[in-house]
């Protein structure tokens, strides 16, 4: 069975969260199978073996779970891109909207050096912006989008094409 059909069959819709008309991919079954979780983290690290990396950054919430394993098997330090309010040393911030609604994103100033090629992780890729934003932030602080990551990117969003003005480089697992 192939990874992607491997994601498909696991990952459950949940219709209706958060608001209606909202169909959620929750992908909390994948984290029951340890050998599952095992082979999505070196398949994201296979997909991105041509790719200069320094950092890898992880979105919260979904994007801490597999952006942490990923940093680790790429022997690169990880940094939290968090919602508003959480990181307790001086950050920097940038708004958005997203499918369901608006948030802000923020990370510490000091996170990311001047310069260094940032990969930015999220379990799921939908409008793109949450990535943006994201993106905005690593340009803020003088460093380079290395590319994006993600376990499931849903094709009918169009959040791919907004990303190609900050990188070229952008996997995922499945669609
Ligand atoms: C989800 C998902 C991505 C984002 C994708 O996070 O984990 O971060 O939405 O949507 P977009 O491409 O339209 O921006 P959410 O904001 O629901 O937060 P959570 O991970 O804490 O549940
Ligand atoms: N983030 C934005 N849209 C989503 C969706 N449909 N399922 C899970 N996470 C999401």
């Amino acid at each position: 069975m192939t990874m992607e059909t491997k994601i498909k069959q696991i990952v459950r819709d949940v219709n209706d969260f958060p608001k209606p008309g909202i169909v959620f991919k929750d992908i909390t079954p994948i984290l029951k199978d340890a050998v599952l979780c095992g082979e999505i983290t070196t398949a994201l690290a296979m997909q991105l073996s041509a790719v200069k990396i320094d950092v890898v950054a992880g979105i919260e919430s979904r994007g801490f779970l597999f952006g942490m394993a990923l940093a680790n098997l790429l022997n690169v330090p990880f940094v939290p891109i968090r919602k508003a309010g959480k990181l307790p040393h001086k950050t920097i911030q940038q708004s958005y909207d997203l499918e369901y609604g608006s948030a802000t994103l923020e990370v510490h100033e000091d996170a990311i050096l001047p310069g260094q090629h940032v990969l930015i992780h999220d379990d799921l890729l939908a409008t793109g912006g949450t990535v943006v934003a994201a993106s905005k932030l690593i340009q803020k602080l003088d460093a380079v989008v290395a590319g994006y990551s993600f376990i499931i990117a849903l094709g009918f969003l169009n959040g791919k094409d907004r990303l190609k003005a900050f990188s070229e480089n952008n996997f995922a697992l499945a669609s």
